[in-house]
């Protein structure tokens, strides 16, 4: 008895845990939904009809459900009628309507209040800078109205609008619009139909004083087509690439996918309060402004290229994500990560261009670099820590915190394979037979795999630990030649290392691992690939299938013992890990054919220098730099065979935060030292070559965000980055202060004021050096809230110094009357660009980071839990830090546990506590 007691107590605090295990199909379907709203800020009236019947499909075997449940929250009720009469037999619930009584097939109105005004967590109807806006994606359809509201209940939407016509005087929904006209009242309206199936998690409207920039184009099969791109008023200037890289993505899809837009209208719209990147919505994609505004004075090239990939994202999804859709949120990396492969290979093609041949690959991989960069630094770190979960997960309690790296970003490496084993044409025939399966449908990640497996007739019983197993894998390499019989060896044995616990649960067996391999010759040059048993070499790169958990495979006719390149192009998402030697390693980065591999052959060189110095500084010893490493770099500089964008990502270091995952014992104060003193000796042993390349990457004339001139640029602003490290920075003060003043862009007057600010950090420095500049950076763009979020984030992720603690200056800004939390974008500027983007003073040792990351999480549990529990998770590699730092996060974490009430941060906090 009291046993019973006890666990029902706990049952009633612990959060509910939903489980891919407990899926069963809904008992009810809904065909179609029509939606009536009077938008009123504070109280805006839903009313909805459904057409409701009983699933057959979830009547086989059991019992039919008695009763129809709704969930809804946060809504107001009004009433319920049942085919037309009002109907008794209603129940609110928490959370719930629940209706009894009724027939199989029934017409369903429903009246509830819901208050835009009052909503801070922007999921739901909400307002923004007076207009109206919805965010449905995972569960927001629900507070709006009571429903049905998962992804496998799939309906047609006819939406009706109204409004006041001088306050709202643009109505928008999905699909077409089919009405509109006037009302009593100075009100109007609008009704808007979607000829397509799909589920509430897609629907949206938008209503509000809005401007179009518009363009009319014709789909490849000839039909008239017409695109919109909805901002307020004052940032139609700001419309153009938006509008551009919409476009491009259509050619892009009906090109690569043969895939074409299936709507006669598609519309963008922006707004300045969003919780993440944008949302694909059916026809409507709505938008982070940071996503869609950009003109050269006030959007870097960093900006404008996001721009294309999260427009091609969302747009991509409108075939997987919304034609083909997901059974249950388990299966999110169905539409997320083949949609994030499927941008991810549009921007390589952007940059790309016309380029011929060695050009365009070179091209291709800058973009790879920056993908796998992300992957190594974020997703790596999410496997290795308590939230630590398969591509597809097995359980969650709160949907919205697996929106994340490994669910986009790995999910998006567990598509690539497919093309890595099966080639563009075999990749093609998969999805080709994926839409012919499942148009229509909301279906599995295994419906995926079955339909590249029968495109390519193979068996991919074992790929499916793709999908189930956590934990990044490793592949440890051995080599053997044996010069008399011209053979040459390379055993790979796959296994997990140290996982976290969360990983660990999942491991089952090996993976289907492909490993592509160059074998390359001591001339420089790829070798010819012959593999034991066949008749004629193959090409120079070879994807070697690791299936078992060790497999050697032996090349013949190896004349000269090679150098291997291996995992080229980074073919798996795995740790490789072989014992090159820097000579080796300076060879590769100076020689391998697969652009790809020699940045990695850089990047292991530098991460190898920086881990062993910040080993030495941990212990207070002196620090030296290889002079090996020196070389390395400067001949990459002095190479004109290399693009400025590759040269770029050649010369910059391992990030911090990378760096100090990668040690045993993460300290950052050791890796900031370690980092620092690389930096500095890079700056000074190569000053005359920075200076030299930043001169000859100058971009004159008329500023264009083109591959071509964004790597100028960002390679001319690394070298100004390494000036500013100078002991002497008078060269970089005065360059970085010339091309403040006669910007012409963004991605120049920024990183001008970024090197003044480093300047005045160098120890010979003058501490005032960027002061001028950041005021009249304020003043220049008071406006422009995206330009000031930069103001934010450059001064919270400056460099400190014993002078100069990065904690005061923030805290002082949060005072500015430019911040608030409530607005994500300006939230994210200041707290997580201190909080992940600042490391060694957010780690500093008095613990000052992370009090204020506690205050943050508290202050935003209450106001937005979506944001909040993104900032929680700042701290889920507690257990891998110093001890100091170690005890000092714990107490964070307690406090924050004991204070915040959303499912959401609970979760987070749990997760790291336990
Ligand atoms: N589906 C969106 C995308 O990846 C992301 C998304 C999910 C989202 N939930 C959201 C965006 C909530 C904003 C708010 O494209
Ligand atoms: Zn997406």
């Amino acid at each position: 008895m009291s046993h019973s007691t006890e666990s029902a107590t706990a049952s009633a605090t612990a959060p509910a845990v939903i489980r891919r295990a407990d899926y069963a199909p809904p008992a009810f379907l809904i065909d179609s939904v029509a939606l009536e709203f009077d938008l009123v800020p504070e109280r805006t009236l839903v009313k909805s009809t459904l057409r409701v019947r009983r699933n057959a499909e979830a009547l086989a075997g059991g019992h039919p459900a008695p009763r129809l449940v709704l969930t809804g929250e946060q809504l107001e009720f009004v009433r319920a009628s049942v085919d037309g009469r009002p109907h008794e037999d209603v129940r609110t619930g928490d959370n719930e309507l629940s209706i009894g009584s009724i027939p199989d097939e029934f017409a369903l109105e429903i009246e509830n209040i819901c208050n835009p005004a009052a909503n801070t967590t922007l999921s739901g109807l909400y307002v923004s800078s007076g207009n109206f806006f919805t965010q449905c994606e995972a569960e927001g359809f629900r507070r709006i109205t009571y429903f049905l509201d998962r992804p496998d209940v799939m309906s047609t939407y006819t939406v009706t609008l109204r409004a006041d016509k001088a306050a709202y005087p643009v109505l928008l929904s999905n699909g077409n619009l089919i009405e509109e006209g006037d009302l009593p009242d100075g009100r109007h309206f609008a009704k808007w139909e979607d000829p397509f199936k799909k589920p509430s998690y897609l629907f949206a409207l938008v209503a509000g004083k809005l401007v179009a920039l518009e363009e009319r184009i014709t789909s490849g099969s000839g039909k008239d087509k017409l695109l919109q791109v909805w901002v307020e008023p004052h940032d139609l200037d700001k419309t153009r690439h938006a509008m551009d890289s919409l476009i491009h993505s259509i050619r892009w899809d009906e090109q690569r996918f043969g895939l074409e837009l299936d709507l006669d209208r598609f519309m963008i719209v922006a707004v300045s309060d969003f919780n993440m990147g944008a949302m694909e919505n059916k026809g409507l994609n709505i938008f982070n402004t940071k996503y869609v505004l950009a003109n050269p004075e006030t959007a870097t090239d960093t900006d404008f290229f996001n721009i294309e990939s999260v427009v091609g994202h969302e747009y991509f999804h409108n075939w997987t994500g919304n034609r083909v859709t997901c059974r249950d949120w388990f299966q999110l990396s169905l539409k997320e990560g083949l949609t994030v492969f499927r941008d991810q290979e549009f921007s390589a093609d952007m940059a790309a261009g016309d380029s011929p041949g060695a050009a365009s690959e070179a091209a291709r991989a800058t973009r790879r670099i920056e993908d796998v960069r992300v992957l190594r630094q974020m997703q790596f770190a999410e496997d290795a820590g308590p939230m630590a979960h398969p591509v597809r997960p097995e359980s969650y309690v709160e949907i919205n915190n697996f929106y994340t790296m490994t669910v986009y970003e790995k999910g998006s490496e567990v598509v690539r394979m497919y093309q890595t084993l099966f080639g563009r044409d075999g990749f093609r025939r998969g999805m080709d037979l994926y839409f012919e399966r499942h148009d229509g449908q909301a279906v599995t990640c295994d419906d995926f795999r079955h339909a590249m497996a029968d495109a390519n007739n193979r068996d991919l019983a074992q790929y499916e630990r793709w999908y189930s197993q956590a934990g990044t894998p490793r592949v440890t390499v051995r080599t053997a030649y044996d010069a008399a019989a011209k053979r040459y060896t390379v055993t790979l044995a796959q296994g997990y290392g140290e996982a976290s616990e969360a990983a660990r649960a999942t491991q089952q067996g090996p993976l289907l691992i492909p490993f592509a391999i160059g074998l390359i010759g001591g001339k420089g040059s790829d070798l010819p690939l012959r593999l034991d048993g066949e008749k004629e070499p193959q090409g120079t790169t070879r994807v070697l299938e690791l299936t078992e958990r060790e497999q050697s495979f032996t090349f013949v006719d190896v004349a000269e013992k090679p150098l291997p390149s291996l995992l080229r192009n980074f073919s798996a998402p795995v740790i490789v890990e072989y014992d090159y030697t820097n000579e080796q390693l300076a060879f590769l980065l100076a020689n391998d054919s697969d652009p790809f591999n020699r940045w990695e052959a850089g990047q292991r060189l530098a991460t190898r220098e920086l881990l062993a110095l910040a080993a030495r500084a941990a212990k207070g010893e002196t620090l030296t730099l290889d002079d090996q490493v020196v070389a390395a770099f400067e001949q990459v500089l002095d190479d004109p065979s290399l693009s400025p964008a590759f040269r770029e990502l050649a010369l910059m270091l391992p990030s911090e935060s990378y760096l100090a995952e990668q040690m045993p014992v993460s300290d950052p104060a050791a890796v900031h030292t370690a980092r620092v003193f690389v930096s500095r000796r890079l700056a000074t042993a190569l000053r005359d070559k920075w200076l030299a390349i930043y001169e000859a990457n100058r971009t004159p004339g008329e500023y264009r965000p083109t591959p071509e001139d964004a790597g100028k640029r960002g390679l001319k602003n690394l070298a100004l980055a390494y000036l500013g490290q100078l002991d002497d920075p008078t060269d970089a003060v005065r360059l970085a202060r010339a091309q403040y003043d006669g910007a012409d862009n963004m991605t120049d007057r920024s990183a001008a004021l970024s090197a003044l600010l480093m300047a005045s950090a160098s120890p010979n420095g003058e501490a005032s050096a960027a002061d001028a500049s950041l005021a009249d950076f304020y003043q220049r763009f008071d406006d422009e809230a995206l330009v000031i979020d930069k103001w934010f984030a450059l001064q919270a992720t400056q460099r400190g110094g014993p002078n100069r603690k990065v904690i005061e200056i923030v805290r002082k800004l949060m005072q500015h009357p430019a911040f608030t939390l409530k607005n994500p974008n300006r939230a994210r500027s200041l707290i997580f660009s201190f909080c992940s983007g600042n490391p060694a003073q957010f780690h500093a040792a008095d613990g000052s980071g992370y009090a204020f990351w506690a205050e943050q999480i508290i202050a935003l549990d209450s106001l937005n839990p979506q944001v909040a529990a993104r900032l929680a998770r700042g701290l889920e590699l507690w257990r891998r830090f110093t001890p100091a730092l170690r005890e000092k996060m714990h107490g964070a974490l307690t406090e924050v546990a004991s204070k915040v009430k959303s499912r959401d941060v609970r979760e987070i906090v749990e997760k790291a506590l336990a």
